[in-house]
């Protein structure tokens, strides 16, 4: 008698993560602010979506200068989310449905109210004065070098306390640790092995690529393609601050941490860089990320060609044995709908969750939310408020989640006020609506996940481009290698009907984005099937 062959894949391998951004998932207590126990009151949601895992974005004490990217204890919980219990019970309920929870881990920067930040600063002789980087005026008095914040200014703030500048990738409020000292990295691996032992399941890690700055000090070299209206911080090229060797070793680190626990614990590594940069963050032998982020459906064209270009070249460069990973949307970009319209978006959903590799969903993209326009009254974001105008700004990403047509769109309780704005169509666009109407993008987006699951072709099988599709027509194979089932993608990325490739003829529909049974030899404007025998 033959046995079913156990599946060799690990579970973030053919699961999918779902990104909550905490202060606008769910507010329980009604302060305007989502908390832990409004995310556990949504479990519900996230299971019947179908996704395997939940990406929190931080949740540790911060004074709140980004939004929890600035961390003043790395193994507490800011009591605007709640506390360690209440913590530890969402962990237990998301378990017990089998949701697996991936927090955030911030190495690059604490707050500068960390009592890290105020030992080191309080003398030059501090035990922590290394823990940060620290360093003398030029000799003319101003910063060491050029070197640019991400958010506006200097990367450079001069404390008068001890007349040295600390460096800050990001805000003054956000002074970069120093990683290669020894004690300050066994501290940050501490708080990685905190939260583990409290049964996450991994880390998504913020902005790995800056953990390390170049030695010497050397000034960035000008940018050439830089012109106004582009970030300030994009006047120079990062080669000194960024993607820096030694930061591979660093992440190793880490992930000999997470591998002494059982369960597959998984790191996702946050770095925006080119393809070949990117692999390396693998590590070497694979030593590094599991899934180190690969965003860069969010900056090629919304084309065939080049989405097929992007998808083979990416496919191409993977080191052997590496497992791909796509992203459309998070909590710093522009939302899916609001790039490329809201028809296209469904066939982008299709994409993702029918691409080889993990793929990673944004809160609200499952119900088609779009960028909301934020008052100047309203601002929040620090970004917008140091460099206003350009479009920065992040908050139109981060308006509540619409659940339903009541007060506040069920995102907090009546008479709380929400720390960004709804959106203005909440009324219509919610979970509540989308759940009653069989052809609404939550509807398509539960079907492609139950698709996902039923068809491990297209969780763990092979890729391959299909030729000969029209030009606005993206095509590609996945094939099941146990069972040798194959299924057929096409996406229709125009707006004219086109013709199915010929690879597709004697199949069937088995999902297309309309959700309408329709089963036309040929697709509609704006349509994805997905087909098979
Ligand atoms: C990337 C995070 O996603 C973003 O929200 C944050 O502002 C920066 N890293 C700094 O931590």
């Amino acid at each position: 008698m033959s046995r079913p062959v156990p599946d060799a894949h690990a579970w973030w391998q053919r699961g999918v993560v779902y990104q909550v951004y905490p202060r606008s998932f769910q507010d329980a207590d009604g302060d305007g602010i989502g908390d832990l126990a409004g995310i556990l009151s949504r479990l519900g949601h996230l299971a019947a979506l179908g996704v395997d895992a939940v990406w929190i974005s931080p949740i540790q004490p911060s004074p709140m200068a980004d939004f929890g990217y600035d961390v003043s204890d790395y193994t507490g919980v800011d009591p605007m989310f709640g506390d360690l219990a209440a913590f530890d019970r969402l962990v237990a309920a998301a378990h017990a449905r089998g949701l697996r929870v991936i927090l955030d881990f911030v190495p690059n920067h604490s707050s500068d109210r960390h009592p890290w930040f105020a030992e080191s600063r309080s003398s030059r002789t501090s035990p922590k004065r290394d823990w940060y980087v620290w360093r003398d005026p030029a000799p003319e008095g101003g910063p060491p070098n050029n070197w640019l914040s991400e958010f506006g200014g200097p990367a450079w703030t001069f404390d008068a306390a001890t007349a040295q500048f600390y460096y800050h990738a990001y805000l003054p409020e956000q002074p970069d640790l120093n990683w290669c000292n020894p004690e300050l990295r066994a501290a940050m691996l501490d708080a990685l092995r905190f939260w583990l032992d409290r049964g996450v399941d991994g880390f998504r890690v913020d902005a790995i690529h800056h953990l390390f700055e170049d030695p010497g000090l050397r000034d960035n070299p000008p940018n050439p393609d830089w012109r106004p209206g582009m970030p300030p911080a994009r006047r120079v090229v990062r080669a000194r601050t960024m993607d820096q060797p030694e930061v591979h070793d660093a992440v190793a680190a880490m992930r000999r941490v997470a591998d002494a626990y059982p369960g597959d614990r998984l790191l996702i590594g946050e770095a925006y860089l080119p393809i070949d940069r990117l692999m390396l963050y693998y590590g070497a032998d694979l030593s590094g990320f599991q899934l180190p982020f690969n965003f860069h459906l969010l900056s090629t064209p919304w084309r065939a060609r080049d989405i097929a270009a992007l998808v083979q070249r990416y496919e191409a460069a993977l080191p052997p044995g590496a497992w791909p990973n796509w992203v459309l949307g998070n909590h710093d970009r522009s939302r899916v709908a609001s790039r490329i319209g809201a028809a296209q978006a469904r066939v982008a959903a299709m994409l993702l969750l029918t691409l080889r590799g993990t793929p990673t969903i944004y809160q609200g993209e499952e119900i088609g939310m779009q960028d909301v326009p934020i008052p100047p009254g309203r601002v929040q974001d620090p970004w917008e408020r140091n460099v206003p105008g350009l479009g920065l700004g992040r908050d139109p990403v981060r308006t509540p989640m619409q659940w339903d047509r009541g007060p506040n769109a069920g995102f907090a309780p009546a008479g709380a006020e929400p720390w960004l704005p709804l959106a203005s169509d909440h009324a219509v666009r919610n979970v509540a609506a989308q759940e009653a109407d069989p052809r609404s993008m939550l509807s398509l987006h539960r079907a492609l996940l139950a698709l996902r699951r039923a068809e491990p072709a297209l969780s763990v099988g092979s890729h391959a481009p299909v030729a000969g599709a029209a030009e606005d027509v993206l095509a590609y194979e996945r094939r099941d290698g146990a069972t040798g089932r194959r299924l057929l993608v096409a996406l229709n990325l125009g707006g004219e009907e086109r013709g199915l490739p010929h690879a597709a003829s004697g199949s069937r529909v088995l999902l297309s984005t309309r959700l309408d049974g329709g089963a036309a030899p040929r697709l509609r404007p704006d349509e994805g099937v997905v087909l098979g025998r």
